[in-house]
């Protein structure tokens, strides 16, 4: 069997088996029938084994070099490397969609083991089959990746060199799509409690997809700034772009229901929050992929030559519509009937949520304002980073503040105990932004300084009162340890502190400077000598390389390089960058001499504290870890509550 057929069979039984299990589990809802439901559930496993058959079938065909498959000849080459051929399904459009249908199989399959009423089992599988009907359909009519050529070229192009040029290509993608599809689970259990009318159990069973989808997103942005930073040659990690932006939206709003979750599995409150937040989080997972990847950001009319932006249109329009539309219709039933004071725990939640929400709002309109305008006036306007920048400074300061107070304040209403909390950390921000004033720092730089100390006290306090409790309870001080949610939350807390910091430094003191050197000049800046000792060319087989040989005193000898790839037409920077704690060491080879290899242009880009970021994100992937361990048995101790 050739890999077209094999291909378009498994794509054929998943629609197919998707849209058998979407009509059986409506059935099992609407006739009370468990036997509907056994048979919806029985089909989970074969649209999954389905999808996993037409993907390996691609990964085949690639790594077979068959090129009479479209997909295969536009984005693979006999000469790239293995590494490179088996991550080529998800460098274009078809292999990302199979990616994805693949994905919500496994999701499908994992939640469908967890054990609902029979009532919900039906709704949740219900949308989750209606999610791969809309994903496998769209591969099965539009955006086949296993179209066919009719003439077949003797090789292909490979796929964009910028992605062959890191590693980073395996890992990124995959996380976002795990993270994207992940937040799916949540949105069909929110959908099937609104239909029954049970709202509050939901958010608790879903609390752990909740986590994971968040999780692979988080460590999915971060994956990609440090991407971006070693790949792109620019020396920065984050550029407003509206490709970052489309995944940057998803995350707000996840981060933001992450919180609302928690007041409602808590206090049972925020249940329409919690509806709206969900639903939003990952409509904009679809907004997200229909902006990437309909070809709207090159030019608005790109959305209209191929049919793949309008269905992915429509399907944001209907995952938007389903989830808001019922919470339209429960509105009265799930509004809180609780005033609640904004210095209590639910308060800071609350309005930390609309400080995310109204993040995503802001990078939105920011992102879409020129698509509108260039799609009703013709014109093209941007919006760059100063406005992106300017607005999200103030709500970041925002977010910092409350994440300090949010996990001291109690539930409800304030003790007395907590004010003097309150005042020393309030002491702790105004003292640590005095310190860097003092210190030369600007503004911006020395309340940065301020909010991380202010996190990391209140982070201490909490430890201590945690650790103070069970001592006084007689238990070990370790127990604490034990809540997984409050450690790993504050681990993950402290993080964010850390990555503000390292956001704020390295945005405020950046040194650039580039200058041509002759062989064995000698350049000193930023504090760092170095001497050019030449160029050195490489013939790696699918490019070729050129490395500027620089010697320095502090980290020997250092190679920033341009790649050159036969299918473009300016080389690309192959960056060398030495990790500091205190400073970066961005080496850029930006031009040189092609005739006897005497001179090269080198730019050294030189950035405080980015070295931290990279720290805060791995800090973040290991506190969700902790809070998603399944935990042991826990003490039962009167009075000694963590939280
Ligand atoms: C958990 C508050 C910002 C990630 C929590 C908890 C509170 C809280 C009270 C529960 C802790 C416990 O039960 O012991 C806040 C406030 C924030 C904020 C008021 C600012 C508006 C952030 C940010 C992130 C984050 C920016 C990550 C980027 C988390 C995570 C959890 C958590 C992962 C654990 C959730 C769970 O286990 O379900 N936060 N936080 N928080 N927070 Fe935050």
């Amino acid at each position: 069997m050739t890999p077209v057929l094999l291909g378009n069979l498994g794509v054929s039984l998943a629609l197919a088996f998707s849209l058998l299990g979407l009509a059986l589990s409506l059935l099992a809802y609407s006739q009370g029938d468990g036997r509907f439901l056994k048979g919806a559930k029985a089909l989970v496993l074969p649209t999954f084994l389905a999808a996993l058959a037409a993907f390996l079938t691609l990964e085949w065909a690639l790594l077979t070099h068959d090129f009479s498959v479209a997909y295969v000849a536009r984005n693979h080459s006999a000469q790239d490397p293995l590494w490179v051929t088996l991550v080529t399904p998800w460098a274009a459009l078809e292999g990302s969609i199979l990616l994805w249908g693949l994905l919500q199989t496994l999701y499908t399959l994992l939640a469908s083991r967890k054990s609902v009423d029979p009532w919900r089992a039906s709704l949740v599988l219900a949308v989750l089959f209606g999610i791969q009907v809309f994903f496998f359909g769209v591969m099965a009519t539009i955006a086949s990746p296993f179209q066919t050529l009719p003439n077949p070229p003797a090789d292909g192009n490979g796929p964009n060199p910028l992605l062959q040029n890191h590693w980073m290509m395996a890992v990124h993608p995959v996380l976002m799509y795990l993270g994207f599809v992940g937040l799916s689970v949540p949105f069909a259990y929110a959908v099937a409690a609104m239909v029954v009318r049970r709202y509050q159990t939901w958010v608790g069973e879903t609390r752990w997809w909740t986590l994971i989808a968040w999780g692979f997103l988080t460590a999915g942005k971060v994956a990609g700034m440090w991407w971006s930073y070693e790949v792109l040659g620019w020396g920065g990690y984050w550029a407003w772009d509206p490709v970052e932006n489309a995944s940057f939206i998803p995350w707000l709003l996840s981060t933001a229901f992450l919180h609302t979750a928690i007041v409602q599995e808590t206090r049972g409150a925020f249940k329409a929050w919690n509806f709206a937040f969900v639903t939003l989080a990952f409509a904009a997972t679809v907004l997200g992929t229909f902006l990437t990847r309909s070809g709207v950001i090159q030019s608005v009319h790109a959305f209209a030559e191929g049919p793949v932006g309008p269905a992915f249109l429509g399907f944001f329009l209907l995952v938007t519509g389903l989830g808001l539309g019922l919470l339209s219709r429960v509105s009265r039933e799930v509004r809180d009937t609780v005033v609640f004071r904004l210095l209590s725990r639910e308060g800071a939640l609350l309005l930390g949520a609309f400080f995310f929400a109204g993040w995503a709002l802001v990078v939105v309109l920011g992102t879409f304002y020129p698509l509108l305008v260039e799609a009703f006036t013709g014109a093209k306007v941007s919006v760059g980073a100063p406005f992106f920048n300017q607005v999200s400074a103030p709500i970041g300061v925002g977010i910092l503040l409350l994440m300090g107070v949010g996990p001291i304040l109690p539930w409800r209403r304030p003790r007395a105990e907590v004010f003097r909390n309150l005042y020393m950390l309030l002491a702790v921000l105004l003292l640590g932004t005095l310190l860097g004033l003092l210190r030369g720092y600007t503004f911006g730089a020395s309340l940065a300084v301020g909010l991380f100390l202010y996190n990391t006290a209140a982070i201490l306090l909490l430890v201590r009162e945690g650790v103070l409790a069970r001592l006084r309870a007689g238990l070990s001080p370790w127990g604490f340890l034990e809540n997984r949610r409050r450690v790993g939350s504050l681990l993950v807390h402290f993080a964010v502190a850390l990555m503000g910091l390292g956001i704020a430094f390295s945005q405020t003191y950046r040194l650039e400077s580039e200058k041509t050197l002759y062989r064995g000049q000698a350049w000193e800046v930023g504090g760092l000598r170095l001497t050019f000792q030449g160029v050195r060319a490489l013939d790696e087989g699918r490019r070729f390389a050129v490395e500027a040989l620089l010697e320095t005193e502090r980290f020997g000898e250092v190679r920033p390089r341009l790649h050159f790839y036969p299918q473009m037409n300016a080389p690309l920077p192959a960056p060398k960058v030495v990790y500091t704690p205190g400073n970066d060491y961005y080496f850029l080879l930006m031009d040189f001499d092609r005739e006897k290899g005497e001179w090269a242009s080198i730019r050294l880009i030189v950035t405080p504290l980015v070295f931290w970021m990279w720290v805060a994100g791995g800090l973040m992937a290991l506190g969700t870890l902790y809070i998603l361990w399944p935990a042991p048995r826990r003490e039962e101790v009167r009075g000694v509550s963590p939280a």
